[in-house]
Formats: C-alpha cells, structure tokens, sequence
C-alpha cells in the first residue's frame, strides 16, 4: 500500500514538474486570455469572409487585410468550408499556411482549427478519392471498408492540411422524403451504430498528432433525420420513447469511440429548436453520454433561433439562448456578430464567464490534441499521403461491395459480353448521378471539377465490350434532353440484343434535394415504358440517393441493380456486376417503398405487420417492393439449422448463436449473415424484427462456413414506458435468413 502511495505521488509529481496534459496546458492558456480572446475562439466563419472577393472567389487566394480583421482583430478559432468549388492539395496547404501564418500575430498566437466535410472522401480537395455515400457503404455490410474509406478519407484531408472533419454522419434514415437520406447508414440503428462507431475510431485511432489522424464530428444531433415532411431543416416530431430507441444509441457509440467534437441538428424537436436545448445539448449529451468534446453549431443555426425559429426575439438573446444551452462553438458563420453579441451578453450578465471557460476550455484541448500548438501548418509527412493508386483499388472494393442486385429474371444477369447492347437514360452519361452531395462542390453536380479519368456507365460498358457492341441514345450530363427520347430509343433499339437503362437521381445536397414525391420523375418512367414496350429485355440500373418508386415499372424490367451513389468507381463496379466480372453481394440498408402509402420499416410494430382487411389478419402490412437487407447474387446460399449454446440466456451470460451456411451454386460469393431477434412479449409492443448482428463471409463455391455470433442481454434490449433500456424476461425468437429458433432470457 505504502508503495502504491509512493509511487503515486511521483507520478503526480513528475505529472505536475514535466510534460502537462493537454487539459493541463489549455487550463494555463485559459488563464491568460481576455474575454474577447475567448469569444473569438468560439467563433467560426466561412473561408468567403477571408477570400479574396468573397463567395466569388474561384482560386481560394486569401484577403491579407480580410484575414487579419478574422484572425488577429475578432481573433477567430476556427475557418472552414470552401468557396465555390475543391481547390488542389497544393492550394489547401497554402491557405493554411496563410491562416496560420496570421494566427503567428495574435498576442497568444493560439492557432485556427480548420474544418471540411469529407462526408465519403475528402470532397474539397480535387482529384481526392470519392467512396460510396454511406448508405452505400451501409449496403455493403463490411465494417473494415467503412474503416479503410475513412482512414484515407483522414490522410487526404490531412495531407491538405485540414485537420478537422465534419463526418461521420449519423442520422437514422428512416424518412426515404428527406434530402439527405445518401448520407445516412439507412433505416436500421444497429448498422449505423456500428458503421459510425467505426468511422469514428478509424478518423481518431491513429492519435489526432498523427498525419493520418483527423478529428471527427459525429452530426447531426440529434433527430435531423426525423423531419415530419422530408423536407430538410423542417419540423420533427419526436416522443422521447422513440429518439432514444432510434436516433440516439449511434451518438451514444460514437461518443465510446471517442470522438472529439459533435455537429448540431439546425430544426427543431417538438417545437424547441435544437441549438437552444439545454435538455439535449447538456442534460442528455454532456451528464448522460458523458460527452467530453466540443459542440459546434451547424450553419448559421445561433442566428436562425432569433429570424427563422422565432424562440429569441433579438439576436443577442439567440446567442445567450445557444451558449447557455451548451453550445461552445457557433458556425456564425458569414460575419462577427456572434462575437460583439456574445461579448456584450457576457457583460450584461446573460451568459456566466464559467459557461465561456467551459466552451472555451474544450476548444483549446482539441487544438492541444491536434497538435496545433507545436505545428499548426501542413506537415510534409502528411503530403505524401494523397491520392496513392491504393486508394482507387479501396474505392473500386467499396463501390463493387455496394452493389446490390434486386431482380435477376430468370438469371438474365450476368450478361453474355458478345450481345449488342443499348446503353440508355439519363444516367448513362453523368459522372455527377454517380457520386451525389458533397462531391468537389456541395451540390455534386459541376462535372468539370471531378478528376479526368472519372468514367461513366456508357465508357465503362464499352471499355469492357468493345465501342462497336455498344450503341446509346444519351447525352452527355443527368438533364440532357437526348436522355429523354423514348421514340429515338426505341428505333435504335432495333438493333440491340439488351437495352441498359440508367435511370435515378442527379446529385443534391441538403434543401435543394427536397422533393414534392418520391416517384420516378415522369419523363425516366415514359423512358422506361418505352424501352419495355420495345420488348428486347431491359436490366435497370439505379443511380440516386433514396429510393424513388419504381413500381410502374417493375414488372416489366428483367433486372434490377441498386447502385446507390458510389463513388469514383460506381460505372466500373455496375459494369463488371452486369457482365459478371463482379458477383454482388449488396444488401439493402433500408426498406424499398412500393408507394408513398407504403412507407413501412422492417422494424415495425406488430400492427404495423397485420392489415385487417376483411378481417384478413395475413401479416402482409410490411410490403415493400424489396425488404431490408434484400440483395441477390449470382451464385445460391442455404442455411442449416440454427444452433443455440442453450435454450435459456441468464443474467449476464452470452449466448452463442451458430448456424452453417452453404454456397450451393457455382460461383464464388459474398455473403452476409443477418441475425434478427423478436421479444415474443414485452411491456412495450415489441418490433417484428431487429437486426443485432451481422457478419460478411467468403464462400467459394460449394464451401460450407459455419457462423458464430455472441449474443447477450443487452442485444435484447429496448426501450421501455420509464425511458429505460431494458431486457425482459421472457421469449425471444432467434431469425437468421429463413431459419428461426427460441430461447428464453430470465
Ligand atoms: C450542413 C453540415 C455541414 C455544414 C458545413 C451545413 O449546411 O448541414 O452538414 O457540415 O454545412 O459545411
């Protein structure tokens, strides 16, 4: 014991005498500084504040005197964003070094915390590797490719000298309406519970002093995603029972993960604007996830409290409202003003100095973290990093794992490569309806800044075929009014064996992606009645971002393949899906609507699941045209029976739950094992369905695997009346492909 004390207080000794921690140093530097130097910490603006003429700016040259009003007059923390379009690695890194330069002329020369949103791929940064959005890597079901995507996505944005990414994404997509759905992991909490845990740890993991490091932003908190109308930054309505069961355990795990900042939802849960939330910002956030991290705003959300929420009837008490809510960082981010209200609010008593040291306090340990303080400028190690061929070979893994087939008609795909193939639609000539939001510009939509060899579906299908196999009626660009032609498509259809039809969505990003209907807009379905019509068979290939409905048209196409939004490399991967140099193995990461009236989550509740019609109880109520974790391949896969460790899970125990799984066909294969649990009983109504585990395997045709899975109470668990997260006692139902089993917990 006395040994333990001794060696203790050597250590506390040593602690205090030699290296101090990052909480230690950013104490000290609190000390030191003067409430504007605080507020100005807390402060972010746009790079269009600091560019040479402002939002026009096209080359991302820096305004001296615009920089220094920023940097060393109102003493900003933190820059982010980009103006116009991505700018090159080179350029990055001598904006950076501009700001950092100026931040030498601060009295504390406290360096500026640069931020960008690498949502899948460094986006601001030209010719950096672009991967499937995440609802693309959510099909994918494969972890490790979420991991290694982040960890480049981490080296690009570092090798531009940016250190700060505002990724991952977290918002459930349990609203098909909302714009921003690509972004998310899908419908299901379990898969964006692992997904952005491992994005998380994969941008952090490395320590944030290392050039492959970055920080991470988990965003949006929480409940963006639960928009009533889909229309983004628009109301949400959400009972506490459901936020906590459905769009709060990803924060939760992401938090564990040790992320270092969080991104706040801009609208508004029951009637209380996010940012002006104690209860979730403090309360649920800080005490309850013991979040430890810095709270930024999202875009100019201080300011909407007061002009578009309507909750502070000045602009001061908008800023009171968000920093005493928890707030210690606001995206103002176009002018000064949070600075001056915020200096005044704390003078005038509205905002404690002790809530600002907090704010202050966490910014400064992130730049401590970062390494900041002992070289705020782009390190040489990190150049290196950019753009390896390595990174094409990942992108291509990526996009070829999204794939998923939906429909093989009597095994059309894959396609013989000596047909005359009509390659069709809008698509089939966009790189922009291939990679979506946040590519090289927000919208994604400006083609001339994707890297020159970006290919579309058409280069691709030819490259593989031959140029004289292949004929199109398209155009270059998504709204090309070739693209639309059914009568010129149907006469060239004449002479092709098989008609390829690119149909889905352009990019979009954030409210210019609100839509007034998810159906296919009019002009692809009469294109795609037209290539029925012609009766040569037509494969269907979907670019978009969320499901538009398709159901007009369905029965008439001999195959479906969902390509999502993915990537630099989504024309390569849904060609060798088509032609059989690829066996998909992709699965849904939500539920693909057959109508608007049909919007039912696999999840659902048992009333969900029963139509009473006629007094017909069929469990027909969940009918989508294809489920959660729908996806076929090209070869076959049986399972065994499911085999328990026990029939009873007790306490704390774990149980394991294998099954053996067979490639039955002729082709080697991917194959993802889903297991679903049901509480046959429970004091809330329970799910049909909840998926807890999944695991991706290698099966080579005609091998058998057998699969292990470790369950234990909390696998089970729910949300109950009280807002707690319990297992019950009671029956479970163990669902794994087309097997099920029953154990009991007690
Ligand atoms: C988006 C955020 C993004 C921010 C900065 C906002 O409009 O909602 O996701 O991080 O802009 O670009």
């Amino acid at each position: 014991m006395k040994k333990l004390l001794f060696l203790f207080l050597i250590s506390a000794c040593c602690g205090q005498a030699g290296a101090q921690t990052d909480q230690q140093k950013a104490e000290t530097l609190l000390k030191k500084m003067t409430l504007e130097e605080k507020v100005g910490q807390m402060t972010q603006v746009t790079i269009a504040v600091v560019a040479k003429g402002a939002w026009a700016n096209q080359d991302g040259s820096l305004d001296p005197a615009a920089l220094k009003k920023a940097v060393t007059d109102y003493k900003v923390g933190s820059i982010l964003n980009v103006v116009g379009h991505a700018f090159l690695v080179d350029d990055w890194r001598k904006i950076i070094t501009q700001i950092e330069d100026e931040s030498k002329n601060t009295r504390l020369k406290i360096p500026v915390l640069y931020g960008l949103d690498g949502i899948h791929g460094q986006t601001y940064t030209l010719n950096s590797t672009l991967f499937p959005q995440n609802i693309g890597m959510a099909a994918t079901r494969n972890p490790e490719l979420v991991r290694s995507a982040a960890k480049v996505t981490a080296m690009e944005l570092r090798a531009s000298g940016v250190r700060w990414n505002f990724a991952p994404v977290l918002d459930c997509g349990r609203q098909p309406l909302w714009s921003r759905f690509p972004e998310t992991y899908g419908e299901d909490v379990y898969i964006g519970k692992t997904m952005g845990a491992t994005a998380v740890k994969a941008y952090e993991e490395d320590g944030l002093k290392n050039p492959t490091a970055v920080a991470s932003c988990m965003k949006h908190y929480l409940g963006y995603s639960a928009s009533r109308t889909g229309k983004d930054r628009t109301p949400i309505y959400l009972p506490e029972i459901e936020m906590r069961e459905y769009y709060l355990p990803q924060f939760r795990e992401a938090v564990k993960a040790g992320a270092s900042s969080i991104m706040i939802n801009s609208s508004e849960i029951n009637g209380e604007p996010v940012h002006a939330s104690k209860y979730l910002l403090t309360d649920v956030l800080r005490k309850e996830l013991g979040f430890e991290g810095l709270i930024v705003t999202d875009w100019e959300d201080i300011k909407r409290l007061h002009d578009r929420h309507f909750v502070a009837a000045t602009p001061r008490e908008a800023v009171a409202m968000a920093v005493n809510a928890g707030i210690d960082m606001s995206m103002v981010p176009s002018d000064f003003s949070f600075y001056d209200l915020l200096i005044e609010a704390v003078k005038k008593g509205e905002v404690p100095m002790a809530r600002i040291d907090d704010a202050v306090k966490r910014i400064l340990v992130l730049k401590y973290k970062l390494g900041l303080f002992d070289n705020p400028y782009p390190e040489p190690a990190a150049a290196s990093n950019f753009g390896k061929p390595s990174y094409q070979a990942l992108a291509l893994d990526a996009a070829h794992e999204a794939m998923t087939l939906l429909k093989n008609q009597n095994n059309i795909l894959p396609l013989a490569k000596n047909r005359k193939i009509l390659v069709a639609g809008p698509s089939a000539q966009s790189i922009s309806a291939l990679n979506g939001c946040w590519s090289y510009t927000w919208q994604g939509k400006e083609e001339q800044w994707y890297p020159a060899d970006s290919k579309t579906i058409l280069q691709a299908i030819m490259d593989k075929m031959g140029a004289a196999n292949v004929i199109t009626t398209t155009g270059k660009g998504f709204d090309n009014t070739m693209n639309y032609d059914a009568a010129n498509l149907t006469s060239a259809a004449v002479n092709a064996d098989i008609i390829i039809l690119c149909l889905g969505e352009d990019a979009y990003a954030e409210s210019p992606g609100n839509t007034r209907d998810l159906a296919l807009p009019d002009e692809q379905t009469a294109l795609a009645k037209a290539a029925a019509a012609t009766g040569k068979p037509v494969i269907l290939v979907l670019t978009e971002g969320r499901p538009r409905f398709i159901s007009a048209i369905e029965p008439s196409m001999k195959g479906i393949l969902m390509a999502y939004w993915s990537g630099k490399k989504t024309a390569e991967a849904i060609a060798d899906v088509l032609f059989g140099d690829y066996n998909p193995g992709g699965r849904l990461p939500f539920s693909y609507p057959r109508s608007m009236g049909e919007i039912v989550l696999y999840d659902r509740k048992p009333t969900e699941d029963v139509r009473e019609v006629f007094n017909d109880n069929k469990n027909s109520g969940y009918d989508p045209l294809f489920p959660f974790g729908y996806g076929l391949s090209y070869t076959t896969f049986d399972y065994g029976d499911i085999q328990l460790s026990s029939s009873a899970l007790t306490g704390n125990a774990k149980l394991t739950v294998s099954i053996t799984v067979k490639n039955t066909g002729n082709r080697d294969g991917k194959h993802t094992v889903e297991l679903y649990t049901r509480d046959v009983y429970a004091s809330i109504t329970p799910c049909m369905q909840r998926l807890r585990a999944f695991q991706k395997i290698d099966l080579k045709a005609g091998e058998t695997k057998t699969v292990r899975f470790t369950l234990d109470k909390n696998d089970l668990a729910f949300v109950n009346a009280k807002l707690k997260t319990v297992t019950e006692p009671g029956e479970f139902e163990v669902m794994i492909g087309d097997k099920k089993a029953k154990f009991t917990y007690r």
